[in-house]
């Protein structure tokens, strides 16, 4: 095979073989594939796109360049959820104990942040003890013991992917429907899921900036999902203002423990139990037949709340310790009086990065108690000198550039009527 070839079929807008897809992931994997002949491949599929086919046979290639997990000897049956990141968005940390506590078992292969929006592992790891990292021997062992665990992929699951994912954020390619499916794809099926929830999120805070290329980039990977014999649904999601009022890692674990609760914010433990629903339903669990519980009241009778301390022990953490504070703290004043009509997610979510909460390069620590707190949210209403954020973080010299991406990110209306929109904006099956 001739990579060069391959290059100049998919730059004129030919349809890839899949004896040529097979290779070059093969053999960009192995290294003989040089970065910058993949990166011209991967500019010219971000330019012409990929055919339904083309877009299985890729998913396939880096699927098989690492390994599948198999938990299908657990005896309850598997479900996880994927989210496409946004702002605030905590919800892997109340969903799965509340799937779990409902019977499903959540083998959740999870990432850390780069750019404005968060990571799970972040997350988690401002949790004292908490571990991240488990052999596949510990990571079957704490699904079968508490029904969930939350770890990073390692090494072995589509490492095609790793090395291509890595070359697409230097290159301007990752924005690509066809490659950013096979790329999540080729890693939740390594995980070996009976049934996948797709949380794909549309708005200012998301890479799909509207509805309707957050519906075809579900599409592509419901249709890969359930090609592959994995029972997969997808629900679109609004993302364009932050989930919650917390956006930050203690920040949102925090918050999460209060939905685990029976308390928390309307939209996150909307979005949970809508999640924690199709997630059970996948899996052949009805909530509330046959003794299958609803996720509401896993909610509200505290079970959610017990698989969460089991889950997080059983990881090495210690879910009643305190969590890690910022240093420092500053307020934002509202400077009228009015209802807020509008809080722009992406901006929220830079304020939280340029504060500590996010890393610009991989190798980078985030800092644990850095983040926003939003006073408000849109629909309430605010009165000219309160608080309307409360930045966090443990250098100083962070809160003018946390404060400047603010600036702009809100409407307030003196005598505004808000009409919210819902959270769930369509089901994709
Ligand atoms: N997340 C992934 O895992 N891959 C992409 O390509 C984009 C987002």
């Amino acid at each position: 095979m001739d990579v060069i070839e391959i290059i100049r079929a998919k730059r004129d807008g030919g349809e890839l073989t899949p004896e040529q897809i097979d290779w070059v992931i093969d053999a960009y994997t192995r290294g003989e594939v040089a970065e910058e002949q993949m990166s011209a491949l991967a500019m010219a599929i971000f330019l012409r796109g990929m055919n339904r086919a083309e877009v299985a046979r890729w998913t396939e290639a880096m699927l098989a360049s690492g390994v599948r997990l198999d938990f299908s000897d657990l005896d309850r049956p598997t479900t996880d959820k994927h989210s496409t990141g946004g702002v605030g968005d905590k919800i892997t940390l109340p969903l799965t104990p509340t799937v779990a506590a409902c019977g499903a078992a959540v083998p959740q292969l999870s990432g850390r942040g780069l750019g404005h929006t968060g990571g799970t592992l972040d997350k988690l790891e401002s949790i004292p003890g908490w571990r991240a990292s488990l052999s596949t021997d510990e990571m079957r062992a704490v699904l079968s013991e508490t029904g969930g665990v939350i770890c990073a992929a390692g090494e072995g699951l589509a490492p095609a992917d790793r090395k291509l994912y890595a070359l697409r954020d230097v290159t301007g390619t990752v924005e690509s429907i066809p490659l950013i499916s096979a790329s999540i794809m080729s890693k939740k099926l390594a995980e070996g899921t009976g049934a996948l929830v797709l949380d794909v999120k549309a708005g200012s805070g998301a890479f799909m900036k509207d509805v309707a290329s957050a519906r075809e980039l579900a599409r592509t990977m419901v249709d890969i999902g359930t090609d592959h014999g994995v029972r997969t649904v997808a629900l679109i999601t609004d993302m364009s203002v932050p989930l919650g009022r917390q956006v930050g890692n203690a920040l949102e674990v925090a918050e999460s423990v209060e939905v685990l609760s029976g308390g928390g914010p309307a939209d996150v433990v909307e979005l949970t139990v809508a999640l924690a629903r199709e997630m059970l339903t996948a899996a052949g669990l009805t909530p509330g037949e046959n003794g299958v519980k609803d996720p509401a009241e896993a909610l509200r009778d505290g079970s959610a709340l017990e698989a969460w301390k089991r889950l997080i022990r059983a990881q090495g953490g210690d879910p009643d310790a305190p969590l890690p504070q910022a240093a420092e703290r500053r307020t934002v004043l509202a400077p009228t009086s009015g209802v807020l009509t509008r809080l722009d997610a992406y901006q929220v979510g830079l304020a939280a990065w340029r504060l500590g909460a996010g890393r610009a390069r991989k190798e980078d620590a985030v800092s644990f108690g850095a983040g926003v707190t939003l006073h408000a949210k849109p629909g309430e209403t605010v009165k000219a000198g309160e608080p309307l954020f409360t930045l966090y973080a443990d250098e100083p010299e962070r809160f003018e550039r946390g404060a400047d991406a603010l600036e702009g990110a809100f409407d307030i209306d003196p005598d505004g009527v808000f009409e919210p929109g819902p959270i769930v904006i369509d089901r994709i099956a």
